[in-house]
């Protein structure tokens, strides 16, 4: 399973770089905006210095809504580096950019997936990845599980390369579920990859180790 993290903080991207664990990133408007990221120069800066610090894809985001727009913008993002996979909302006119992307060569990632038929149009269309939003699923009572699921099985059914990239991820037994249903990629906040660390028997047990070596000088 692919670990991607989901923010445009550079330090937090460094510090998931460093643990030797990232695979790539994912950002979207408003996380640009969280980081005070704004105005073309800028946006497109700060996605370079996202690729500089991770070897993997780096999704970057269209604000354009319809074709033309989209395959302008996506053209000027993806010649920002080879890292970069251009992010493309979950529409009528995403799906023809989509496939027109991927006729090119070109990394796309779907994003705001919400239902298996959105899925599977954008499989259909050659997406490289399809991000399912597990979390704004599970906050109107909807089980977010159940979409990634059905992903995994359509996908499987027909041989679509296309990556299941599970988001919207907020804590650590998403992350889990994810895995167990075999989602390709995650992508979430620091602070879910990094909850996976603990647990208190690590603690107790690492601390008695210490103290009984201690207890030998
Ligand atoms: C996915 O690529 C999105 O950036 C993200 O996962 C959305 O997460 P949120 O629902 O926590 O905003």
């Amino acid at each position: 399973m692919k670990f991607f993290i989901d923010t445009a903080n550079l330090d937090q991207i460094k510090e998931a770089q460093d643990m030797g664990i990232l695979d790539g990133v994912t950002t979207n408007p408003s996380l640009m905006a969280k980081e005070g990221i704004f105005g073309d120069e800028k946006v497109k800066q700060h996605y370079v210095d996202i690729c500089n610090i991770v070897d993997g894809d780096v999704s970057a985001e269209v604000i354009s809504t319809d074709f033309d727009g989209m395959v302008r913008e996506g053209e000027i993002l993806a010649a920002l580096h080879e890292q970069i996979v251009v992010k493309i909302p979950m529409i009528k006119d995403g799906i023809k950019a989509i496939k027109y992307f991927s006729s090119k060569g070109i990394k796309t990632n779907c994003t705001l997936i919400f239902s298996a038929g959105q899925a599977l149009l954008a499989a259909k269309a050659g997406a490289t990845y399809v991000s399912p939003f597990l979390g704004r699923l599970d906050d109107v009572s909807t089980d977010g599980l159940n979409l990634i699921d059905e992903m995994r099985t359509i996908y499987d059914n027909y041989f679509f390369e296309t990556e299941i990239l599970a988001a919207s991820i907020r804590h650590p037994m998403h992350i889990i579920d994810c895995a167990k249903i075999g989602a390709d990629v995650m992508t979430g906040p620091l602070s879910a990859i990094t909850a996976l660390l603990n647990h208190p028997l690590t603690d107790l047990g690492l601390a008695k180790f210490l103290e009984d070596h201690a207890k030998n000088k």
